[in-house]
């Protein structure tokens, strides 16, 4: 569902209004907090989705990955997971399911998540996902309302995943292209979050179905200020590019890239290839991080020091403003 249709679902509920719950629905965040003593938060998400790969342990691993990254970008340390779980147990061998569940539970004992239990439905397509806690200091809590004018923006892995998904599932992608998007998205941002929380930023969100330009969005919007992208400076999947170049472009990255519009100012030379690219919706993305120009050479070194691969300064917060805009430059 696209954002706007999904915020207008959820004004006809009731505001929630307890005063421990630090960050609630108000800002599109990644993650529920809520204050539980002085020290110690909560912090909470749940992600599932249908296969993005055939193989079921990696489609496993790459749906909890995807699912404890809420709490990464919330600059929470996850600590406890729970299966959600839609099979078709009729159909598909229990085999199939038996691997899924390994792949969760693999990639949550590297997050140091234990696994305490779950709810299996019976579904004709199956999903997989994760109900995931974590902790957090109260008020150190990275929301993705928090930047400030002249802030520097890291991304931390390339896009394109969902043009490489959507040619997987069409089988028109190599067995190098395939094993490389599997590892990008069953990379874990632990490293990412824990160097961005040894710095200090002023916001956080991870990269993921809405695309690139549509979590910026929502952290410009939900900070009140204008973003400015370098699109060169943006690291893009080559296959990816390539993919979309022979046409594999995903109605989720058009719907995406149509919703974001109105609120993006494209440089003339900049092409439909580049829209697309950036509007892509990602699985298991990168961290978008927001941080104080004299921080971003520390932010960077911790980066580098967690073993974080892809390090980009992709553009900056400018001017605060009540309605957001983001401007692209070549
Ligand atoms: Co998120
Ligand atoms: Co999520
Ligand atoms: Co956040």
């Amino acid at each position: 569902m696209a954002p706007e249709a999904l915020s207008q679902v959820l004004r006809q509920l009731p505001a929630p209004t307890d005063p421990n719950l630090l960050v609630g629905t108000s800002t599109a965040d990644d993650a529920a907090v809520y204050g539980l003593t002085g020290d110690l938060a909560l912090v909470q998400t749940v992600d599932f989705f249908p296969p993005v790969v055939d193989d079921p342990y990696d489609y496993g691993q790459i749906a909890v990955a995807n699912a404890i990254s809420d709490v990464y970008a919330m600059g929470g340390k996850p600590f406890m997971g729970l299966n959600i779980v839609c099979f078709p147990s009729e159909t598909l061998p229990h085999d199939i399911l038996v691997d899924i569940l390994k792949g969760g539970h693999d990639k949550a004992k590297e997050a140091g998540v234990v696994v305490a239990g779950g709810h299996t439905i019976d579904d004709k397509e199956p999903k997989y996902g994760m109900v995931v806690t974590g902790l957090v200091k109260p008020g150190q809590q990275v929301t993705n309302a928090g930047a400030k004018p002249g802030d520097l923006l890291y991304l931390t892995k390339p896009l394109g995943i969902g043009i490489i998904t959507t040619a997987i599932k069409a089988g028109v992608v190599s067995d190098q292209t395939l094993a490389d998007a599997v590892k990008l998205m069953t990379t874990l941002n632990r490293a990412a979050s824990e160097a961005m929380m040894d710095v200090g930023v002023h916001a956080c969100t991870d990269v993921t179905g809405f695309g690139f330009l549509g979590h910026l969005l929502e952290m410009a919007k939900g900070s009140q200020v204008q973003a400015l992208i370098r699109r060169s400076q943006v690291p893009v999947l080559q296959d990816a590019w390539d993919l979309a170049d022979n046409g594999v472009i995903p109605a989720g990255t058009l719907r995406n890239l149509a919703w974001i519009s109105p609120q993006v100012t494209w440089d003339s030379s900049l092409d439909e290839l580049d829209k697309i690219l950036l509007a892509d919706a990602q699985t298991s993305g990168g961290l978008l991080i927001a941080v104080a120009p004299d921080r971003a050479a520390a932010l960077e070194r911790s980066l580098a020091a967690h073993g974080v691969e892809t390090v980009a300064l992709v553009g900056e917060m400018g001017a605060s403003v009540a309605d957001s805009h983001i401007v692209i430059d070549p």
